[in-house]
């Protein structure tokens, strides 16, 4: 870790909307008037009824809850778009960039945003979708995938966006867990070139979905697609038949917003649930303090809608604010290396926010890619999804940056809405590979495994001592899962599955996942989920699954196989269980390594060892390195499991 300090450039120190002295006594204003901070803090929305309660939650068993402007009435659709009418109606909400460069963007003022969401709307009520329903969305990367997003916040029905990339498997599964009836999927998604089959893939995952009335489908390739009679709908035919304006619903600030499925340590994805008002508050307000967003300015997240940096950053956070968002439908490194960069000038971007994986990707190809291009536009830069490497960082900043633009690496979770620690542009001097410090009302603290609290400079374990309004509620339909994973291991707090090091100028170095959920290119996964998908084949036995650190993806799939008796190993085993995971889950968990293993490192008790199974991985065999192993059930299983070490 690198401890040289980037100070915060001098234009950027005079022109921001905070420097150092207004944060700082904003920071503290947000702990020591919180109450008052945060209703004045609410007033960037557009309330039908504005709040006079703030946060009125707790961690303690005796009265858990996490609650916020429990009295203030909105509508999420109508921050998003409507109160932008009058002002902006004829500035561009939303800018399309279609995955092939030899195609034309396509535009959306906020003045035809509003048409399209309300026709949107108005389609979803014509099947009998109302205020509450879960509806679950199965989109590529085109604007209509937001429309469809805010379609459902418009009338209250609670989205469940699920990745394009997931299986159908996976699909259905999250179908199911909150009985949509509804589903909003597009004729085929488009990525470097290929197309994605979404709608063959939620034909085939109804058939596990009974509940399921009807499938709104976006024609986006106009390939020929299946549809199913008085079930399926297209969505430009029906939208052509409703009005083309939709009042939207009247919402309580504690009415659920939207689910999105995230994996944990134990069990299936949980579905995180985020309410109306304090999760478009944080979206927002950290969406303009990160970025310092002006008015004018061409902002890119080219995150993906089906992760929660699509739905915090290129929908809601940006579109409350009154930005004009980029939403790209392809990937970096397609048709050349050079593409972000194209896009970057092609749109004239000043911000660009993007994810270390996809940065050490591009650097790999050479800097040649990225000079072909301007990039004269861009003002500042953005990180999220797991620690930057200070290489990556220092390429990021120098290279593509040119040294101009600061970097704003943004630590957060699917839970926590936005983002949590993360520098401010004009106030918060970088150091490469540091989150740096909390945003307004955000109290993280570094604890040892007995839960005592840890000061000055430190590493440990990070929780977060009060709430936030962007604050998950609960696990749909599974609130004691909820206090159970998130507020038992450090009774009082927030657990937030992270570690980190607070260095002597407090700021924070997110060091990793201290649980048993891997970041794969910057994808959230569960060890758990690629195991219960590999014993799931006839063949194996057992499986335990683990990271290990990878060049280009963060963190790479290791997965120790025991086969079933009789069954031989070999590598056409290997391919074809790595063609199961991804059948099952999707490409994101494809297994970089198999190793077929006799045995598991248990205790006596049957617990395996992942510890020893982690250290493998990475290579470190050495008896030191592996510790203890005499309480093992079997030591001789490491040997064996040394000695096959793939790779
Ligand atoms: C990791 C993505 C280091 C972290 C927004 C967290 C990060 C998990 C950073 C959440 C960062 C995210 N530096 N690590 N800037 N941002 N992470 O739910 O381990 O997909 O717990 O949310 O990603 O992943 P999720």
């Amino acid at each position: 870790m690198s401890d040289d300090f980037f100070p915060v450039p001098g234009d950027w120190a005079s022109s921001a909307l905070m420097d150092r002295a207004a944060r700082d006594a904003d920071y503290a204003r947000s702990i020591d008037a919180s109450h008052d901070y945060w209703l004045e803090r609410a007033q960037r929305l557009d309330w039908i009824t504005p709040p006079t309660k703030s946060d009125e939650s707790s961690f303690a068993e005796a009265d858990f809850g996490i609650q916020w402007f429990a009295d203030g009435v909105l509508n999420v659709s109508a921050n998003c778009i409507d109160r932008h009418l009058a002002k902006r109606g004829d500035q561009v909400a939303i800018l399309w960039e279609p995955d092939s460069p030899d195609e034309a963007p396509r535009r959306y003022t906020y003045a035809q945003a509003h048409e399209e969401v309300c026709r949107f709307a108005n389609v979803l009520k014509s099947v009998g979708a109302k205020k509450g329903d879960r509806i679950t969305i199965y989109m590529p990367m085109i604007p209509e995938a937001a429309f469809a997003l805010l379609a459902c916040a418009r009338i209250g029905a609670v989205h469940s966006v699920v990745f394009g990339g997931f299986s159908p498997e996976a699909l259905a599964g999250r179908i199911v867990d909150c009985d949509s009836t509804l589903v909003i999927t597009a004729d085929e998604g488009r990525r470097a070139g290929k197309t994605v089959p979404l709608k063959a893939n939620v034909d085939a995952a109804l058939k596990h979905c009974p509940g399921v009335k009807h499938v709104v489908v976006v024609q986006a390739t106009g390939d020929a697609v299946t549809m199913a009679e008085g079930r399926d709908l297209w969505l430009h035919e029906a939208a052509a038949t409703v009005e083309a304006d939709c009042p939207p619903e009247p919402m309580n600030a504690e009415d659920p917003l939207f689910i999105l499925y995230t994996s944990g340590s134990t069990g299936k994805p949980k579905g995180v649930l985020h309410t109306s008002g304090g999760y478009l508050l944080w979206a927002a307000l950290t969406h303009e303090l990160c970025f310092d967003y002006r008015p004018g300015d061409i902002y890119w997240c080219a995150a993906d809608i089906g992760w929660v940096t699509g739905h915090s950053y290129i929908v809601y956070g940006p579109l409350a604010n009154g930005a004009t968002t980029l939403m790209y439908e392809g990937v970096p490194n397609w048709p050349t290396p050079a593409r972000m960069w194209e896009v970057v000038d092609r749109h004239q971007v000043q911000t660009l926010f993007t994810a270390p994986t996809a940065l050490r990707a591009l650097m790999k190809e050479g800097d040649a890619h990225v000079k072909a291009t301007r990039r004269t536009s861009l003002r500042l830069l953005g990180t999220v999804g797991e620690p930057i490497n200070p290489e990556a960082w220092r390429w990021y900043h120098g290279v593509v940056g040119e040294g101009r633009c600061p970097i704003i690496d943004t630590w957060w979770q699917t839970e926590t809405g936005g983002a949590m620690i993360a520098p401010m542009p004009g106030a918060t001097d970088l150091k490469p590979g540091s989150a740096t410090l909390p945003m307004p009302g955000v109290v993280p603290q570094i604890v040892d495994t007995e839960g005592k609290v840890l000061e000055g400079a430190i590493e440990g374990n990070l929780v977060i001592a009060r709430s936030w309004p962007g604050q998950m509620r609960t696990v749909y339909g599974d609130h004691d899962r909820f206090f159970q994973t998130y507020f038992t291991t450090y009774p009082g707090k927030y657990t937030t599955g992270d570690g980190a090091r607070r260095d002597a100028d407090g700021y924070y170095w997110i060091t990793g996942r201290v649980d048993d959920v891997i970041n794969v290119s910057g994808h959230r996964m569960g060890t758990a989920e690629v195991e219960s998908a590999l014993v799931l084949h006839e063949s194996v036995a057992e499986a335990a699954v683990v990271g290990f650190p990878h060049d280009i993806k963060g963190q790479g799939i290791y997965a120790y196989v025991t086969l079933n008796a009789g069954i031989e190993p070999d590598d056409d085993l290997r391919q074809l269980l790595v063609k199961w995971v991804r059948t099952e889950i999707g490409p994101i968990a494809t297994p970089d390594v198999i190793q077929f293993a006799p045995g598991l490192p248990k205790t006596r008790s049957g617990k395996i060892m992942r510890r020893i199974l982690r250290k493998i991985a990475e290579g470190e065999v050495s008896a030191q390195a592996l510790g203890d192993t005499s309480t093992l059930a079997d030591p001789s299983v490491v040997d064996n499991l040394v000695a096959n070490r793939h790779g």
